[in-house]
């Protein structure tokens, strides 16, 4: 067999036995896709890493996050900003590319240190 796939069967059986046992995570306490790691049988810490969030859930939105939220709180909303005001959209999705492309520096970065 296939060695990753062997990992990842192996990894989701550790998963399932680990949720019987009342494993924290299991709840998904950790919101906006943060990644959830149990500490013991009952505490955890949410890795919220590229989620756009902070705090002990990843429920707090990170600056940029709350901006782009408060910019488009609806669909029509949104639909109104791209024909209304063009221009501002335009710099929010800058704003979004350059953060993008300062994770993926950062990223490699570590991969060669
Ligand atoms: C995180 O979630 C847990 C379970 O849902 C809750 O009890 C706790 O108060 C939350 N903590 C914060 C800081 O939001």
């Amino acid at each position: 067999m296939n060695r990753s796939i062997a990992t990842l069967l192996f990894l989701s059986l550790g998963i399932l036995f680990v949720c019987e046992g009342g494993n924290p995570c299991c709840s998904q306490p950790c919101q906006n896709r943060g990644v959830c790691t149990a500490i013991d049988g009952n505490s955890y810490e949410c890795d919220c890493t590229r989620t756009g969030f902070y705090g002990h859930n990843c429920t707090q939105p990170e600056f940029f996050t709350w901006i782009k939220m408060s910019l488009k709180p609806t669909p029509n909303t949104v639909h109104y900003l791209l024909t209304h005001y063009k221009g501002l959209w335009n710099i929010i999705n800058s704003i979004s590319f350059l953060r993008g492309q300062y994770h993926e520096i950062s990223y490699v970065t570590h991969l060669h240190v």
